[in-house]
């Protein structure tokens, strides 16, 4: 029987340093050291509720745009909303966000979604804001690593 857990990466990446911190964190989430997790990045417009359903935990990113998540991420909530409300709640979940130089806008309403839907947050949104840093990377791939190591251990 198939034990291996599924990590989903619902990102948003329209650029060139936005691709950057997505590669950062599948490359945290595929590290030879944790086996029995399969990462699997699908763009928020082409994510389903079904994704959802068969995630074991989820990575979110996205950009600020506007004081706000990205669009593309906004449609993900609106359309997975009602049907993965009553089957996945206590979701394990975490975000990283790339804001230009504020995010907290969009954290406030990932926080208030990510309520809603009774997901449980695993550890404190990354805020990737300002002028690029290679620090953001790193967090990145940590965060990738660490959801897939916990996801493996059974502690999340
Ligand atoms: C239309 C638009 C609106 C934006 N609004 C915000 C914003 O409200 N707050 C913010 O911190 N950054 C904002 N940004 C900056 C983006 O978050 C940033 O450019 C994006 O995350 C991509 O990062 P990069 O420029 O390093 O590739 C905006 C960018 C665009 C194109």
């Amino acid at each position: 029987m198939d034990k291996s857990k599924n990590l989903l990466v619902i990102a948003h990446a329209p650029s060139e340093n936005t691709h950057t911190l997505l590669d950062a964190v599948m490359r945290g989430a595929n590290n030879p050291d944790v086996e029995g997790v399969v990462p699997l990045h699908i763009p928020p417009l082409l994510a389903t509720a079904e994704d959802v359903l068969a995630a074991d935990a989820i990575i979110l990113g996205t950009t600020e745009n506007l004081g706000y998540m990205s669009g593309a991420l906004k449609d993900f909530f609106d359309r997975i909303y009602y049907p993965c409300l009553e089957l996945k709640q206590g979701l394990p979940c975490a975000t990283y966000i790339r804001a230009g130089n504020d995010g907290t806008g969009t954290r406030r309403a990932i926080d208030t979604i990510l309520t809603g839907l009774r997901w449980r947050q695993v550890q404190e949104p990354i805020i990737c804001k300002g002028d690029f840093l290679p620090s953001f990377i790193d967090r990145c791939e940590e965060l990738g690593l660490t959801m897939a190591a916990s996801l493996e251990a059974g502690i999340i």
